[in-house]
């Protein structure tokens, strides 16, 4: 177990979350922020440009690690492989702290991608507790925990969520991130006062917050982090403040992503509440009777207080004794992940789920929602639904832009849903979502064989841009042995290994270019079996330079190819296709070798 004097790292100050629209930001000057935020999850990779632009910002910043998949609070157990890469990238930027979420987002092999909320229950405290504990043993520090927004809440829940937090975090030993704009979105939502949840934190444990924007809609709010933080929050966070003094504050935006200044203007306001509200605290604490810090009190909140250090088990006791029947953890994480798979949803549901009617306060929403109400548990529910199909949509329409934009963005949504229904995220790794979707393709429009190849070329160029790193043997490596023989041409499997060698039978590389160049796609031409006597025509995909590249091959230069990459070596290849039409003149292989030289096809060792 860890222990030290000091629970928290004393505050950093004003961060902010990194998002690659500012990339360019960061990369012309030096930005007034004192730390930065990354999404562990976007650099769990092999290589290429993120790591390079990760270890450039190291260098500048603090940087703490955000993660959104470790599924603390999942009923079947940690993934151990995902802790052991996240092990490696703190081990590589030696972040200020490393944090996830206080919720599950998948079972076994299936991944919904959702922050999803967990019932406040003996057992789900056991079992999170559990999970950290074990988390931090392998990351060999402290785990930061942040509450999530929610828009259900579960009958047999025997803790508030306040309550929960609090003794999960003593419990577990653990720090804490809190969310702020959360707190706010679930307090409207579930109609609980937000000042009790700050006064129920433990002080020493929270590490970080977070502040962020939402949508507003007639009966809810969704946690959507697309706007600009609201009044209400920010109200809420010169409470936590008073509350909490110094607390390392970001802004966390992650869609309608503005411009760099509007946020640094953002943080400004921060930094002014949080120096007023630090220094009220001081003077109202040196004027208290008691020299302790008083709890605000927000007005036109009546709702009945809920102490911060209740255990769950007195409540607990008194839900399970008045005869319900709630679902364990496994068959509540069960029961949810076939309802949000399913299509139609599962009217049953919320019955199932042991779901509460909804009693948010409803304060001062707008009614101007595109969505509609959502004012029953059924519609409650229905929102995590949506957002699954939603977001796994939107990761296919970003991995597949070429194609989508060829097909229309209606009809490729319409294919993506299907998609997403068919074939669930089976990995934690959202962005390599969707490799199947090439082979979904080719079997709904077989007499549209261009689709599927557009999009394994979409899929195969987004591949390869943060593959591993491996470097590309050059025409100045080549060192001639005393009898003028190159040792390359003997090298088994010479290609680089970024390289994927694809069949093409239609244009696609064309219409993927002429869409990339905003220019009129042409007709779509196949080409005819009976010209296929050397073998169809393939193409190469792989990364030179931190650049995914992709070309055309003619059969015999691309037969030639595969048999590298089936392992043998240059000089192999020439003898295997000997005295054949894929064999050409030694003038034309050694056209090809120069070529694969100096676009960096071949592998350094
Ligand atoms: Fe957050």
């Amino acid at each position: 177990m860890i222990r030290s004097a000091s629970l928290c790292k004393a505050s950093p100050g004003f961060g902010l979350g990194l998002r690659t629209p500012h990339y360019p930001d960061f990369q012309c000057q030096r930005q007034p922020l004192d730390w930065l935020e990354i999404i562990t999850d976007n650099f769990l990779v092999e290589g290429g440009r993120p790591l390079l632009m990760l270890e450039a910002m190291r260098r500048d910043y603090p940087l703490a690690m955000h993660g959104v998949a470790m599924s603390i609070g999942s009923a079947d157990g940690l993934d151990l492989a995902y802790l052991q890469k996240v092990k490696g990238l703190a081990h590589r930027i030696e972040p200020l702290w490393v944090s996830d979420h206080l919720c599950w987002s998948g079972l076994g092999k299936t991944m919904l991608h959702d922050l999803n909320p967990l019932p406040y229950t003996e057992e789900a405290a056991r079992r999170v507790i559990a999970h950290i504990k074990q988390a931090q043993d392998i990351l060999q520090r402290r785990l930061v925990i942040e509450n999530v927004s929610s828009y259900v809440d579960f009958a047999h829940s025997g803790a508030t969520e306040w309550e929960f937090l609090h003794h999960v975090a003593t419990q577990a030993d653990c720090l804490l991130l809190v969310d702020v704009n959360n707190i706010y979105v679930s307090s409207v939502n579930h109609g609980f006062d937000p000042q009790h949840y700050l006064d129920a934190l433990p002080r020493d444990r929270v590490q970080q917050i977070h502040l962020a924007g939402h949508s507003r809609h007639p009966t809810h709010i969704i946690d959507t982090h697309d706007h600009p933080v609201c009044e209400e929050v920010w109200a809420l966070y010169a409470a936590a403040c008073r509350r909490l003094g110094p607390v390392a504050t970001m802004i966390e935006r992650d869609d309608h992503i503005p411009p760099l200044p509007e946020l640094l203007a953002e943080m400004d306001i921060a930094r002014a509440i949080a120096k007023e509200n630090i220094a009220l605290a001081a003077v109202e604490k040196a004027a208290s009777p008691e020299g302790k810090w008083q709890p605000t009190q927000l007005p036109n909140r009546s709702l009945a207080s809920a102490p911060a250090e209740t255990g769950l088990s007195a409540v607990v006791s008194t839900v399970v004794s008045a005869g319900a029947s709630p679902p364990g953890l496994l068959q509540l994480q069960t029961d949810w992940l076939a309802y949000v798979l399913t299509d139609p949803p599962d009217a049953n549901a919320p019955a199932r789920l042991g779901l509460n009617g909804v009693s948010g306060l409803g304060l001062g929403l707008d009614s101007d929602s595109s969505q509609g109400a959502a004012d029953s548990p059924a519609e409650r529910l229905c929102i995590y639904h949506r957002a699954y199909r939603l977001r796994l949509c939107e990761v296919l329409s970003e991995s597949f832009e070429k194609t989508s934009s060829y097909m229309g963005s209606v009809l490729f949504d319409q294919e993506a849903s299907q998609f997403v229904v068919q074939q669930p995220p089976a990995g934690r790794n959202l962005g390599r979502y969707g490799s199947n979707l090439p082979a979904f393709l080719a079997q709904r429009y077989p007499d549209n064989p261009e689709l599927a190849e557009l999009a394994q070329l979409d899929w195969d160029l987004r591949t390869r841009f943060d593959w591993a790193n491996h470097p590309a043997l050059s025409a100045a490596d080549l060192a001639p042995q005393a009898n003028g023989h190159l040792a390359f041409i003997d090298m088994p499997q010479p290609l680089h290994p970024s390289v994927v060698l694809r069949d093409s039978r239609t244009n696609a590389i064309k219409l993927w270019r002429a869409i990339d160049d905003d220019v009129d796609v042409p007709e779509v031409a196949y080409l005819p079996k009976e010209d296929e006597a050397n073998g169809p025509p393939g193409l190469i995909v792989w990364r030179w330079n931190l650049q995914p590249h992709f070309m055309r091959l003619d059969p015999a230069q691309y037969r030639f190819m595969q048999s590298l990459a089936e392992g043998w070596s240059i000089n192999q290849s020439s003898e295997r296709w000997a005295d054949t039409d894929v064999l050409p003149t030694p003038e034309v292989l050694g056209a090809w070798l120069k070529d694969w030289l100096a676009q960096g096809i071949l592998r350094l060792g």
